[in-house]
C-alpha cells in the first residue's frame, strides 16, 4: 500500500501513527496488545482475522483494507455510550465508503455497511483492561478491489470497485476512514448517541420497517418487523404477536436472506 498519512506528521487524521504489517494474525489482537501511544494498525494480510460472534474475516491480499485503531483517551466515550461504539463506527465506515466512493451506503444493524444490499465492510470493536485503564479497539475490515467472492460470500458480499464501478486507492480510503472515525467517536464523547449521531445513522438503516429473523445469542429466534433503533442502540423488533423487543446483542438477518446467511 501507498503511504496513508499525512507526510507532514506521519500520522492518520492528525491522531494516529501508522504501523503497516505485511502479514498478522489479526490486527484486532495486535492492537488490544501494543504496548506504547495509540496507533492504527494496517495488514496487507490478516492470517485469522475475526468477525463478530466468532466468526473469520478473509480478505486476500491486495483487495482488503484491514485495520484496527485504538482509541486515544481524547476520544473516549464516557463509559454509559461504549456499548454504542460499535454503532458509530459503523456510520463513519459507511460515510466515508461514500465520501470516496461517490456511492450510498447503507447499515444493517448494528454495523455492517451495505452497497446494494450486499456486505461492503464490517466492524468489530473489542475491548481490554490496560494497566487499569480500558483499551478500546475499532476493527474494520473493507472489501476495496475485489472481483469475487468464495461461493459461500458469492451472493451477500460486494466490493467498492464492484459496487461503484471504481478503482479506489486504498491509502486515500484508509485516511478518509481514520478522519470519519475521528469526527464521529469526537461526536459520540461531546453529544451523545442521541440526537446527531442516532439520526444519521437511521437514515441508513438497511431493515427499518422490514420482516426480519433475530437469533438469538442463545440460538432462539424471533421474527417480526424492525422499527427502528432505539435512543440506547437497541434496535426494536415486534414480533407477529404485537411485543416488542429491544434487541441488544445477537444477529438480525432480512427474513427474505435468513438460512443463507452463516459468516462475518
Ligand atoms: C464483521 O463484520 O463481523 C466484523 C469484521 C471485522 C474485520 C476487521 S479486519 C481488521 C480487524 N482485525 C480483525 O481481526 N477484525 C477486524
Amino acid at each position: 500500500m501507498k503511504r496513508a498519512a499525512d507526510a507532514s506528521t506521519g500520522k492518520l487524521a492528525g491522531r494516529w501513527p501508522v504501523v503497516l504489517l505485511r502479514e498478522t494474525d489479526s490486527t484486532n489482537q495486535r492492537a488490544l496488545e501494543w504496548d506504547g501511544e495509540p496507533v492504527l494498525i494496517v495488514a496487507e494480510r490478516q492470517t485469522a482475522g475475526r468477525g463478530r460472534l466468532g466468526r473469520s474475516w478473509h480478505g486476500r491480499p491486495g483487495e482488503g483494507l484491514a485495520f484496527s485503531l485504538i482509541v486515544p483517551d481524547d476520544l473516549m466515550p464516557p463509559l454509559a455510550e461504549v456499548s454504542r461504539l460499535s454503532l458509530v463506527a459503523g456510520l463513519a465506515v459507511a460515510e466515508a465508503i461514500d465520501r470516496v466512493a461517490g456511492v450510498r451506503c447503507a447499515i444493517k444493524w448494528p454495523n455492517d455497511v451495505l452497497l446494494g444490499g450486499r456486505k461492503v465492510a464490517g466492524v468489530l470493536v473489542e475491548s481490554v483492561m490496560r494497566g487499569g485503564r480500558l483499551r478500546l479497539v475499532i476493527g474494520v475490515g473493507v472489501n476495496v478491489a475485489n472481483r469475487d467472492f468464495p461461493p459461500a460470500l458469492a451472493k451477500r458480499a460486494t466490493s467498492v470497485a464492484l459496487a461503484a464501478k471504481k478503482e479506489v486507492d486504498p491509502a486515500l480510503l484508509l485516511g478518509v476512514l481514520a478522519a470519519s472515525l475521528a469526527r464521529w467517536l469526537a461526536q459520540l464523547r461531546c453529544e451523545g448517541f442521541l440526537g446527531r449521531i442516532r439520526d444519521a445513522w437511521r437514515a441508513r438503516d438497511a431493515v427499518l420497517g422490514k420482516e426480519l429473523v433475530w437469533v438469538r445469542p442463545d440460538g432462539g429466534k424471533v421474527v417480526g418487523r424492525a422499527e427502528g433503533i432505539a435512543a440506547d442502540g437497541q434496535l426494536l423488533v415486534r414480533d407477529g404477536r404485537g411485543n416488542l423487543h429491544a434487541v441488544l446483542s445477537g444477529d438480525v438477518h432480512l427474513a427474505a436472506d435468513h438460512g443463507r446467511e452463516n459468516e462475518a
